[in-house]
């Protein structure tokens, strides 16, 4: 269908030197004058760090562990992705923007934006951020997989050369590096909970028991195990309303890879090869060198 051209596979463009979608740069303006409203919640990530998880868990934390009522719409329409926007000419219509501002409070929205381009009502209305970070190599390794499947982003070209573009941050939403400590250093002047993916899998409860105190929500003993289970990747990869197979079909291709690929620390692995370690570790040390944020690579 060549109406669905100017999306598939298109290149990006660029706002404040951060890559993103051609769309997305044709809306800025409104993005940036976004009015946020002081009981919103964002639930922000570098993509693919653990978003949609996230988004479950908060999901049933505020339906208090009412699985039916989550299963009330997909992730991508419960909470709206805020910069995100395809023009009904790609066949996938969908503005983030347009979601949020028909949502009646309190709203919980999603952004893969860093920091600095985050809509400043957000800061000035002192809103709540739940941040979340994955280490370099698993996110890294996710893009990739992601870009294969999803015919709405650039041609990821082989691992190599998307190695070489993350390294470069000239990929959508631009450097990871740049991203996870532009948000730890945010964290230290707005109301933002800082979560790691590792810490996520190594021990869910406790992290959900982190997000419910900065939610200021409780749950019993029985609404905190319902939550665990429906959040689980066995679960959530099965769940139509989480898994990403209801909507974007003519985009997203999951017999490439699955959205819910592995959900595991330490696939990259099975990725990297000595030699692209090497280079990718003695890149980090370099960009990481001004920042107290530590990653586990591995559990
Ligand atoms: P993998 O590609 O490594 O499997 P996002 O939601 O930010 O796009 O992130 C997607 C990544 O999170 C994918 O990683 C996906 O499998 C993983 N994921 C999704 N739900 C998960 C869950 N409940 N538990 C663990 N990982 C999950």
């Amino acid at each position: 269908d060549l109406s669905l051209k100017p999306v598939l596979r298109a290149d990006l463009g660029e706002m404040e030197g951060i890559p993103l979608t051609q769309p997305i740069c044709s809306t800025w303006d409104q993005v940036w004058k976004f009015k946020a409203r002081p009981d919103d919640l964002l639930i922000a990530t570098y993509a693919k760090a653990g978003t949609t998880w996230t988004q479950e868990i908060v999901d049933m934390i505020q339906q208090n562990g009412d699985v039916e009522k989550c299963r009330r719409d997909t992730t991508y329409r419960r909470h709206p992705f805020l910069e995100w926007y395809l023009p009904e000419s790609s066949g996938a219509g969908y503005s983030g923007l347009e979601l949020a501002e028909a949502m009646p409070s309190p709203r919980t929205m999603k952004t893969h934006l860093p920091v600095q381009l985050v809509p400043p009502s957000f800061w000035e209305q002192n809103c709540k951020v739940i941040y979340v970070a994955r280490n370099a190599k698993d996110n890294l390794v996710s893009y990739y997989h992601f870009h294969r499947m999803n015919k709405g982003l650039p041609d990821p070209g082989t691992w190599e050369e998307f190695m070489d573009k993350f390294m470069a941050g000239k990929v959508l939403w631009g450097s990871w590096y740049d991203h996870v400590k532009g948000w730890w250093k945010a964290k230290d002047k707005h109301r933002i909970l800082y979560l790691f993916y590792e810490d996520m899998k190594e021990n869910p409860k406790r992290e959900i028991q982190k997000i419910l105190k900065f939610l200021e929500k409780d749950a019993n003993q029985e609404i905190l195990n319902k939550i665990l289970h429906h959040t689980s990747f066995e679960m959530m990869k099965e769940n139509p309303m989480a898994n990403y197979t209801k909507e974007l079909q003519d985009i997203m291709d999951h017999s490439v890879s699955p959205f819910m690929r592995k959900g595991v620390v330490g696939d990259w692995k099975n990725h990297f090869t000595v030699a692209q370690n090497q280079k990718f570790d003695e890149d980090y040390k370099k960009k990481m060198a001004d920042t107290s944020l530590v990653f586990r690579m591995e559990l």
